[in-house]
């Protein structure tokens, strides 16, 4: 029989313990403190067993609800687009519009050497910036900044357009420096990153800016952070405005807030996951 050494087990433990401490690093930035304070909190909840299983069991219940739900109810992103502006409106690929931008993009992302959240859905969200005349908007969740590159593609020759986008590098990972890289130098001009927890950050947009007629919704994906997040950022979109929300069948959260606010959404299946949009 094998037996494990102690040295073994007690390195075992260590890198546990390591890896919980990931969030030491970013104790020289100010503006992630109130997250940090947020994870401390959550490891002490969740070193309880009883708590964490709860929390495993819950997340499945509801993710399996929310994804029949979806299903249901979903429909492709050219549906979504004659919905959206008519049955003559086409759907727009940003690729095919803007190939050296996206070949050039593609090899900065090769070239990382942190992997980051993979792409929203850039047709659509493309489309929506240029048929809907966006000119103000806002979104969460940059990583690489897919979303990010189309939205300022879509306002690049709209006169007074800008795009805040909010985000929080993935700690563990510490990927600060790469967030953003698929953005060329030219489209930063309209380009605002506020680097923080939606928590911290969207209060103070909703004094300082907006309002918006689009909002991007790709940060927290936690049942309750979404929940949060979508009831602020829904005072700041004006009345006609789009609200889009990527990956809505993780949880129930986009289903209960458009039930919340009676309105229904329409739902969008692409790429293998689901987008929830609801016009103001
Ligand atoms: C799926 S990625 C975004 C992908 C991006 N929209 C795109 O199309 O390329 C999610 C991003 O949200 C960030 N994030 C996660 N939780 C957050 C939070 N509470 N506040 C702000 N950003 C958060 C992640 O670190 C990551 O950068």
């Amino acid at each position: 029989m094998n037996l494990i050494s102690k040295s073994e087990i007690a390195k075992f433990y260590k890198g546990k313990m390591l890896s919980k401490l990931y969030w030491i690093y970013y104790l020289k930035y100010p503006n992630y403190w109130p997250e940090i304070y947020r994870i401390i909190k959550r490891q002490i909840h969740n070193s309880n067993h009883k708590n964490y299983q709860k929390n495993v069991s819950d997340t499945e219940v509801m993710r399996k609800s929310a994804l029949s739900w979806c299903k249901e109810n979903a429909i492709s992103n050219i549906q979504a687009i004659s919905l959206l502006f008519g049955s003559d409106s086409r759907i727009l690929d940003p690729r095919a519009v803007y190939p050296e931008i996206f070949n050039a993009a593609e090899q900065r992302v090769n070239e990382c050497p942190i992997k980051m959240g993979g792409q929203a859905n850039l047709e659509l969200i493309f489309t929506v910036c240029k048929l809907g005349g966006i000119k103000n908007a806002l979104e969460t969740g940059v990583a690489y900044g897919w979303s990010t590159l189309v939205i300022l593609l879509a306002l690049n020759n709209v006169e007074g357009s800008c795009l805040h986008s909010v985000d929080l590098p993935y700690m563990k990972r510490r990927s600060e420096n790469y967030v953003g890289i698929v953005i060329p130098d030219g489209l930063l001009g309209k380009w605002t990153l506020h680097k923080g927890a939606d928590k911290d950050i969207i209060p103070k947009i909703y004094k300082r800016y907006g309002p918006f007629s689009f909002i991007h919704y790709d940060s927290d994906k936690t049942y309750a952070g979404r929940l949060w997040a979508y009831k602020k950022l829904w005072p700041l979109l004006e009345r006609g405005g789009f609200f889009v929300s990527d990956d809505i069948s993780d949880n129930t959260a986009f289903f209960e807030f458009s039930q919340d606010i009676q309105k229904f959404p329409i739902v969008v299946f692409n790429n293998n996951k689901y987008q929830g949009i609801i016009i103001k």
